[in-house]
């Protein structure tokens, strides 16, 4: 037996306003998209914003159901459009953030694993890394350079 140690490397800005303009504004979609979040079960909202290599912002919300399940996540809903709408762009950036209607989400929230899944499943497609900051509605702004640091292990095509 060995142990093996992973780890990964991610970059934290103090806020919003350390980040470049183009980020900034990506940024200011997703806080756009967030707004019409729909949350009546569990009160927190979601949105992202994805800038893709043809110059296009493709959005996303989080879009809850009675029947729980049936709900689907801001980054999904995000990048599943954009794959639908621009199935031969690459994404080049993508912006989330959150808000609890019940708390000042002031710390960095980041992609649910499913969320990590699809967005990796668009990484190994495009041959190309995808730049992801998150955040909550202030506070720190964290960066990942791309998918893959926020999912080691992950699961690919190559295992099929
Ligand atoms: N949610 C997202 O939209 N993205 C995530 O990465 C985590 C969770 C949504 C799903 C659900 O509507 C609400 O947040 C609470 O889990």
């Amino acid at each position: 037996m060995k142990e093996i140690n992973i780890s990964t490397q991610l970059q934290v800005y103090d806020d919003c306003s350390e980040l470049t303009e183009d980020v900034q504004s990506l940024m200011k979609a997703a806080v756009k998209a967030r707004e019409n979040a729909y949350a009546p079960y569990s009160k927190f909202n979601v949105g992202a914003a994805l800038l893709l290599d043809n110059g296009e912002v493709v959005i996303g919300s989080n879009q809850e159901n009675a029947s729980y399940p049936s709900g689907l996540c801001a980054e999904r809903t995000a990048v599943y459009y954009a794959g639908a709408k621009y199935p031969n762009s690459k994404i080049i950036k993508m912006a989330i953030t959150a808000s609890s209607q019940n708390q000042i989400t002031d710390s960095p929230i980041p992609p649910c694993g499913a969320c990590r899944q699809s967005i990796s499943e668009y990484e190994i497609k495009q041959k190309q890394p995808i730049e992801i900051f998150f955040m909550g509605v202030k506070g720190k702004v964290v960066k990942s350079n791309s998918l893959a640091n926020l999912l080691p292990l992950g699961f690919d095509r190559s295992f099929l």
